[in-house]
Parts: C-alpha cells; sequence; structure tokens
C-alpha cells in the first residue's frame, strides 16, 4: 500500500501545573475519593490557565516536534468550547504567539471538537493547503461551579495538538498515491453528528456554569461512541481488530470501557488519559493521542481510531493512518 501524500507530523500536549486530587476536592465538597475514582476513573486533574495559553503551548511542541515553527504553517484551527473571550477568536491571539503565517480560526463543537478539527483540516489540505496545526483546548474549570460536585469532579483545563503537513500542499500530488478505493492522504473514513434535540442535557449560559443531566449523557455517551465510530471503521473498510489504537473522548472510564467491550478493541489497544486529566473535552483526545504517541505506541501506518461526543450533541469519529509523508 503507498504511503499517504499527507499526514501527523507533529503532535503536542499541555497541561496547567497545578495538580487537585479528589482528596483536594473532598475538604470542600460532599464527595470522596472512592465515589471519584470508582464512578469516573478520575484520579487528579489540572487546573488553571487561558485556553489561548494552553493553545500556544501544546502548538508549540507540536512545531518544535516536526522541526517547523509557526511560518511554516498555512492553517491554525483551534477547537475550544471556552474561548479566552467571546470576541475575537481565541485562535488570534493563538496566531500571534505562534507567528502563523496563514489562517485561523475557532471553532466549537465541544468535546467532538478535536476530530470535527481533524476532518475540517483534512479538507483544507484537499484544496491545497500545505500545513494545518490543529488543537484542541479548553478550561472547562472557567465554567465550572467548584462547588457543584455532580461537574466539579469531571472537568478540567488541557491542550493537545498536531500538525498536519502535506508532502507537496498540492492537490494533484495528493491524489497521485492514493491507494485504490482509498482517500488521499491519511484520514480514511469518517462520521460527523449532532443530534440538536438533546442540546439542553449539557450546556452553560454566558456568565454561568456548565449544567449536566449526567446519567442520560451517560447512557447517550456510550451509544453514540459505539454506532459513530463503527460507521467510520465502516467507511474505512476496517474492522476492529484492524485499529492499532482507539483514542476516545477522555468523559468517564466507565464510558469508555463500555464503548470498547462493545466495539471489540481491547484496552491495551485503548488510550487513556482522564485518569490523571479529568474531563478536558476538545483537549481530550489529543491529549491521549500525543501521550500515547510519545510513549511509542504508534507506528507509520498504523489505523488510529478517534471517537468524540459532547455538549450539543456532538459526535464525531475518524481513521487516521499514522505517519509523516515527508
Ligand atoms: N460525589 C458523591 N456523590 C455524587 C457525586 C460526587 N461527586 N456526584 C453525584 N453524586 C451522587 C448523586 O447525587 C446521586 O445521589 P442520589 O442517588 O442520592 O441521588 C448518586 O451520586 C448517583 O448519581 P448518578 O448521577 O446516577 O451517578 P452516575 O453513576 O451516573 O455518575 C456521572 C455520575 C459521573 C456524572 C456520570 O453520569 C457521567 O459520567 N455522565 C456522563 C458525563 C459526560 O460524559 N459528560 C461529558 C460531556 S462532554 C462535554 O461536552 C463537556
Amino acid at each position: 500500500m503507498s504511503a499517504p501524500r499527507w499526514g501527523v507530523t507533529g503532535w503536542g500536549a499541555a497541561l496547567p501545573t497545578r495538580v487537585v486530587t479528589n482528596a483536594d476536592l473532598a475538604e470542600k465538597l460532599d464527595t470522596s475519593d472512592e465515589w471519584v475514582r470508582t464512578r469516573t476513573g478520575i484520579r487528579e486533574r489540572r487546573v488553571g490557565g487561558l485556553v489561548s495559553e494552553l493553545a500556544a503551548e501544546a502548538g508549540r511542541h507540536a512545531l518544535a516536534r516536526a522541526g517547523c515553527d509557526g511560518s511554516d504553517v498555512e492553517l491554525l484551527i483551534l477547537a475550544t468550547t471556552t474561548p479566552d473571550q467571546a470576541v475575537p477568536a481565541t485562535s488570534s491571539k493563538v496566531h500571534h504567539a505562534l507567528g502563523i503565517a496563514g489562517g485561523a480560526y475557532d471553532l466549537n463543537a465541544a468535546c467532538a471538537g478535536f476530530v470535527y478539527g481533524l476532518v475540517a483540516a483534512a479538507g483544507a489540505i484537499a484544496t491545497g493547503t500545505s500545513s494545518v496545526l490543529l488543537v484542541g483546548a479548553d478550561c472547562l474549570s472557567r465554567i465550572t461551579d467548584p462547588l457543584d460536585r455532580s461537574t466539579a469532579v469531571l472537568f478540567a483545563d488541557g491542550a493537545g495538538a498536531i500538525l498536519l503537513q502535506s508532502s507537496t500542499g498540492s492537490r494533484e500530488a495528493a491524489e497521485l498515491d492514493a491507494p485504490p478505493g482509498m482517500p488521499a492522504g491519511a484520514l480514511l473514513g469518517t462520521d460527523l453528528g449532532v443530534d440538536g434535540t438533546a442540546y439542553e442535557l449539557l450546556g452553560c449560559e454566558h456568565g454561568g456554569y456548565m449544567t449536566m443531566e449526567g446519567s442520560e449523557v451517560f447512557r447517550r455517551a456510550v451509544r453514540i461512541t459505539v454506532s459513530s465510530a463503527t460507521a467510520a471503521l465502516a467507511r474505512s473498510g476496517l474492522k476492529p481488530d484492524d485499529v492499532a489504537l482507539f483514542v476516545p473522548h477522555q468523559a468517564n472510564l466507565r464510558i469508555i470501557e463500555a464503548a470498547c467491550d462493545r466495539l471489540g478493541i481491547g484496552s491495551e489497544r485503548t488510550a487513556v488519559i482522564l485518569d490523571r486529566t479529568g474531563n478536558t473535552s476538545a483537549a481530550s483526545i489529543p491529549l491521549a493521542l500525543a501521550e500515547a504517541a510519545d510513549a511509542g505506541r504508534l507506528s507509520a501506518g498504523d489505523y488510529v481510531l478517534l471517537s468524540g461526543f459532547g455538549a450539543g450533541m456532538t459526535w464525531a469519529s475518524a481513521v487516521l493512518r499514522w505517519g509523516s509523508p515527508l
């Protein structure tokens, strides 16, 4: 099979330095380390900073790993649901901080935002953009009531980034080496969706705090992850056994385990980081992906299944063929 003509050439992560353990939370809330660990899988989380700061740091790491700087980037996509401010887009600040040459925009699809961004990035490359920096970053602590035990134990802050580059930057070249029956480039099957009738299940008014119908979100999350991941795999012509690494949204370990069970993907092929990060929304998938890549869990040509769900309710799954085209 020919190598893809575009791929992921760099990745990076950023977490606030302040660690908040379950025991820390139990000092102020009617909760316990045992409850949070057994119901969610979360042991501690990182809290602090702004989306612009964390996104720039993760982006800087991704660029450094690829041996690039901002002047090499033609497009920055920042997936976030907690922008620093309403106007302008937080991507403008990140664009400035990294000295990016091309365009930039924010994308809000909640916890599915990074995978939505991946589809948008692949589309940009297919139409001639040579390099896209895709960042997922959120500071959910800014919109979480610290006195609400039903949400304060779950949500936290972080950022993850990947750099996507084509070998030549031209659509013609990107299509040249596409394997028969496969789309050009590294992104194979995808599945995007939203159920707007469920938008009230999880949300935050301007200036307010997150509210969530946890158990209903839980039920839907398992169902959505399984059906969306299955659809993306089917569109890729792949089966669960072909997946080298499954990178699900990191909301609750029980959701991940139930989805893995139904998909037939074992924990040895699943990336989990939420025990140390909590739910970081758009950052959760790239954080888990970056950690797995740093740990050497990915090799060129591996099929990586990414799947996110979140407020909206949105969902997005994609199969990415890992490796650099350069
Ligand atoms: N500590 C102790 N007790 C708690 C806590 C807590 N932190 N939170 C809730 N409880 C209590 C409840 O009050 C309830 O008590 P009751 O039985 O006396 O009424 C009991 O625990 C059970 O509550 P449930 O909500 O049924 O607990 P559940 O096992 O469903 O776990 C949780 C709750 C962790 C929120 C789970 O439902 C969940 O993870 N849901 C999905 C959340 C999610 O995926 N969100 C992601 C959306 S992503 C995005 O867009 C940001």
